[in-house]
């Protein structure tokens, strides 16, 4: 049964921070939030009291952060910092990193690249900047081996208290997929899922869980990163057959060249915090181009509006934005605006884990 939420409209009121900085504080997404008592409701998860942490967007805390990662040899420092935090955090909580990866490195996963390759694919400039604390960012091998893990590592962060990465896993994808059911059942006008698009599907984590959820549809991963496709079909071959096999494409989320009206769903899953803000415009912008009318759009990633995203330690967030170039573009974007500005209707947002959210949002008839 699906959930019905409201949102309490509040105006927003603003005060200083710690160092000075203009914070906004804002309404709250879900304060009168009214889930249907059923199994499947997904849990509301507590907000913090500002718009965004006081370490994103342009306060002056942000800018100082922005400007020690700015200085080289503290950004060498910090990116090695980073990546340690990343790999060892992750095998204290039995996601053997070390191992995936070099499992993926030593399979024959290489000849998968130039069959996926588009030649002509003109990368757009943030995508080739160093990124992830990786040099060639996410054009590069070692990327694409790592990312498995490093999902992991993220869905176990997202829920420090699980027992378990699969339970961890379960949650963070579980209540994604529960906003997307909920969404095309109540606004789609009974439109079926045929064919979905999975927009920055890297390695093919959030793909696979789509074609799982969508079995008689056809999913289709998009990335701009061959390195990451290759290694989502290595993987997705090694799971076996499935009646629609996913198709790889090595394209722009920003102008696909995909036919118009071609989707019933399309996805964009933790990408929109590693893009500039005028790249998430143009990748909503495509997603209404790309949906049929009443088609769903869906969005799940980073929220600046989580309580422990804003209380994270001065240690943390700044390792984090050393690796994430965007983060500040993307905590002062308004999503919802964003999506509702491109003419999507029926446009939600909450949070569907304590550090992420989801917004879905309706193509019009
Ligand atoms: C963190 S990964 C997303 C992982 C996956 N969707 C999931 O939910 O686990 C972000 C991906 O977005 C891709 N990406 C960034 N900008 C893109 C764009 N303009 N078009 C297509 N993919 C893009 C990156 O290459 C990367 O693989």
């Amino acid at each position: 049964m699906a959930a019905a939420f409201s949102t309490a409209q509040r105006l927003p009121v603003h005060h200083f921070g710690i160092l000075g900085g203009r914070i906004d504080r804002r309404p709250p997404l879900t304060a009168v939030r009214t889930a249907a008592a059923s199994d499947t409701a997904i849990p509301a998860y507590e907000e913090g009291e500002l718009a965004r942490p006081k370490w994103g967007g342009e306060t002056l805390l942000s800018r100082l952060v922005g400007a020690i990662i700015s200085f080289k040899p503290f950004y060498s420092v910090l990116k090695l910092g980073a990546r340690n935090v990343l790999i060892s955090t992750a095998e204290k909580n039995d996601i053997p990193w070390r191992e995936m990866t070099k499992e993926v490195l030593e399979s024959d996963v290489y000849t998968e690249l130039e069959k996926i390759r588009n030649p002509s694919l003109v990368y757009p400039d943030y995508y080739l900047s160093p990124f992830h604390a990786y040099d060639d960012g996410n054009l590069s091998w070692l990327a694409a081996a790592e990312a498995e893990a490093a999902t992991l590592s993220m869905h176990m962060r997202a829920i420090p208290e699980a027992d378990s990465e699969e339970e961890a896993t379960r949650l963070v994808r579980g209540n994604w997929l529960k906003a997307i059911q909920q969404h095309h059942q109540q606004h789609s006008g009974n439109l079926p899922i045929k064919d979905i698009l999975d927009i920055g599907c890297s390695i093919g984590f959030s793909t696979v869980y789509l074609a799982d959820a969508f079995p008689s549809a056809q999913a289709n991963g998009l990335d701009l990163s061959p390195y990451f496709l290759s290694v989502a079909k290595y993987k997705e071959e090694k799971r076996g057959q499935r009646k629609n096999p996913i198709r790889w494409i090595h394209g722009n989320g920003e102008a696909t060249g995909l036919p118009s009206k071609s989707f019933d769903l399309v996805s964009v899953s933790l990408v929109l915090h590693e893009c500039p803000a005028r790249a998430t415009i143009n990748i909503v912008n495509e997603s209404l181009r790309l949906l049929r009318p009443g088609g769903t759009l869906v969005i799940m990633d980073q929220a600046p509006e989580s309580k422990v995203i804003q209380e994270l330690s001065p240690v943390l967030f700044t390792l984090m934005k050393s690796t994430e170039p965007f983060l500040d573009e993307y905590y002062l974007l308004d999503l919802k605006k964003t999506i509702k500005d491109a003419g999507f209707v029926d446009v939600n947002l909450f949070l569907t884990d304590p550090r992420h959210r989801t917004a879905t949002a309706t193509a019009p008839y």
